[in-house]
């Protein structure tokens, strides 16, 4: 086949145009992105009717030693249960080894030698308190500990305790215990630890967080899909619920994934996530709409109220109530919050569009810049509501995805743009995330690009899986307590993380359907250069040549640092896997003898792209 290239014809791709979507989901953000070590900290997964389950909490001891009972005895009142310990200990020699709770985190908490640990926790007893604090490693190695005294005066009432513990050494399996050989009765709640070292100290896990930051998302899409809705309105997420001291906070069952969340990662954590990604946030919300209720239009004025009010929690001035409240918990400037969405795949249910014009009005009173999402496909038919944006969301095989290169060539240029905030391939062609998934999926986002007039944002979904917790698959980004990595899909995104901001260049391709290209000039913002990209698929089993004609490109331009970047594999199902986390991952080499006019091999089912610098 033939391409040529015109370097000086094209036209801008959206600043902003792709981003990352993340939803609690898999535990993406409860026991992964959410740096807290301890599953359940305040008692409440199991419920509030007595007695609860304090799972996975378990008890050190046995029944002649302690009794563990749930109470409603908490200081905090948005979360009443409290644990009560009845140490039965006749002296410390009768219970050498102490008595008390456990906690093994999510699947195990990576302990890390001489890394520091922040432990809270709150304590009230009749007595004085002699407790023990101490990470264990699976075999049973103390990896740190430390001894926490208090008077019965001193803890008559509720008492915050807070230490730090330092590792002595590692292991990825560990366990939080609070013991003590002392007999007596003590209430325990909110039981947090948290590793010191976060990314800038706001609570993401550090290597996850990377992993997004490599992305180079422009804009994150949260805290759902389907979790917005919830499976019942009672379990729906709503901000007001996450935000706030995390002690306070009263958590939720995340009843769509099926999963208890202390909502450590709230409104706040989420919008200072984007901000630190150097992202715009998109804030979804619950248009009154789970998957089993809806609430009538007559009544959804609280769920408006709640939507203007986390929009002013967000970027309201310090004069408004809610912008007062962002920044006495340490954000007093706005975040730069332009793009909401009501609801998430809720158009066809028979109340969303009278609750969404409530939405619309409401907010375009208040906000008339904010660029609003509705959930309805404009691709088949134009929307019967006013919108900035619509919601496009496709699950499908490799060869579907791959033929709707062609999706957005009818959109109309006039409606409200494309925003493809999830897409994916799944099941038999994806496993856990192959190189099949990603030919597929290239094809796809090149004609997002070729489509970028219309198409305002892409995301991909879902973003993240702890490998205990495999709701969904195929996720980007695949972890546990210590180890993380990107299945191939992941790394597809990488190569076209640069087209946010590109120039989109006129070119022709003349090759076999199997075969997809794309070009952009796009400028590294820290070397201020400017390179030529041009993508190519070729998803045929065959290896092809193209034959590449590059118009306009400086004569005098220095070629010599042109690369090739090449993702491919032996067989086009295979995986990234922990054991073999960079098998299927792009391979930059230099471009051997670069021109303006040159013949490139395109291996079989694979991806190429070349970079030459203007
Ligand atoms: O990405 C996983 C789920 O897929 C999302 O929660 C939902 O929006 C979609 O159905």
């Amino acid at each position: 086949g033939t391409l040529h290239v015109d370097v000086d014809s094209g036209r801008p791709i959206p600043e902003n145009f792709f981003g990352v979507f993340f939803e609690e989901i898999n535990h993406a953000g409860s026991g992964g992105l959410w740096a807290e070590l301890v599953n359940n900290r305040g008692f409440e997964a199991g419920g509030t009717v007595l007695p609860s389950s304090i799972f996975p909490w378990t008890i050190i001891g046995d029944e002649s030693t302690i009794h563990v009972t749930t109470e409603l005895a908490s200081s905090f009142p948005r979360n009443k249960i409290a644990v009560k310990l009845n140490v039965l200990c006749q002296s410390p020699e009768k219970c050498p080894q102490g008595v008390g709770l456990s906690n093994p985190g999510f699947w195990g908490m990576n302990i890390e030698q001489g890394k520091e640990y922040k432990v809270v926790f709150f304590v009230r007893s009749s007595t004085s308190i002699d407790l023990k604090v101490s990470f264990m490693g699976a075999n049973g190695v103390e990896l740190a500990s430390t001894n926490i005294s208090a008077s019965a005066k001193l803890v008559s009432n509720w008492t915050r305790m807070e230490t730090t513990l330092e590792a002595k050494a590692s292991d990825f399996n560990s366990s939080l215990q609070i013991t003590t050989t002392q007999k007596g009765e003590i209430w325990l709640d909110q039981i947090s630890a948290m590793p010191m070292d976060t990314y800038k100290g706001h609570g993401f896990r550090k290597d996850l967080y990377q992993m997004v930051a490599d992305l180079k998302p422009k804009f994150l899409r949260f805290p759902g899909g389907t979790y917005v809705e919830g499976d019942h309105l009672r379990n729906a997420y709503r901000w007001k619920d996450t935000v706030g001291p995390w002690e306070e906070r009263p958590g939720h069952f995340n009843d769509i994934w099926n999963y208890w969340t202390d909502d450590g990662i709230g409104f706040l954590e989420c919008l200072q996530l984007a901000e630190d990604l150097g992202a715009l946030p998109v804030w979804v919300f619950n248009a009154g709409i789970s998957r089993h209720e809806e609430i009538n239009t007559t009544d959804i004025w609280p769920f408006v109220q709640e939507a203007l009010d986390g929009i002013e929690f967000a970027r309201g001035p310090l004069s408004s109530k809610w912008g007062k409240m962002r920044a006495s918990l340490g954000h007093p400037e706005p975040f730069d919050l332009r793009y909401v969405a009501i609801g998430n795949e809720d158009c066809l249910l028979p109340n969303y569009l009278g609750n969404y014009l409530k939405f619309y009005n409401a907010i375009k009173h208040y906000y008339p810049d904010i660029k609003i999402i509705s959930n309805c496909d404009a691709t088949t038919s134009p929307l019967n509501h006013p919108a900035d944006i619509f919601d496009f969301h496709v699950y499908t095989s490799s060869r579907d995805i791959f033929s709707m290169y062609n999706k957005f060539d009818s959109l109309n240029r006039s409606g409200p743009k494309a925003f493809i905030s999830e897409y994916a391939v799944w099941q038999e062609d994806a496993g856990f995330g192959s190189l099949l998934s990603a030919l597929g999926e290239a094809g796809f986002l090149m004609g997002l690009e070729k489509n970028s007039d219309v198409v305002e944002m892409v995301s991909y979904a879902p973003l993240f899986v702890n490998i205990n917790d495999k709701k969904w698959i195929p996720d980007a980004i695949v972890f546990d307590s210590n180890r993380s990595y990107g299945i191939p899909s992941y790394w597809l995104q990488q190569l076209f993380s640069q087209s946010s901001g590109a120039t989109y260049l006129n070119s022709t391709l003349q090759a076999p359907p199997s075969i997809i290209a794309t070009s952009i000039v796009w400028e590294n913002p820290e070397s201020k250069k400017s390179y030529l990209r041009i993508k190519v698929v070729n998803f045929n089993d065959k290896e092809a040549t193209l034959d590449i004609t590059i118009n306009g490109l400086d004569s005098n331009a220095n070629l010599s640092g042109s690369t090739f970047t090449l993702l491919t594999s032996a067989n086009v199902k295979d995986e990234n896997s922990f054991e073999d986390p960079k098998k299927v991952v792009p391979q930059v080499s230099q471009l051997e003898n670069p021109r303006t006019n040159m013949l490139v091999v395109l291996p079989p089912n694979s991806i190429v792209s070349l970079e030459f610098p203007r």
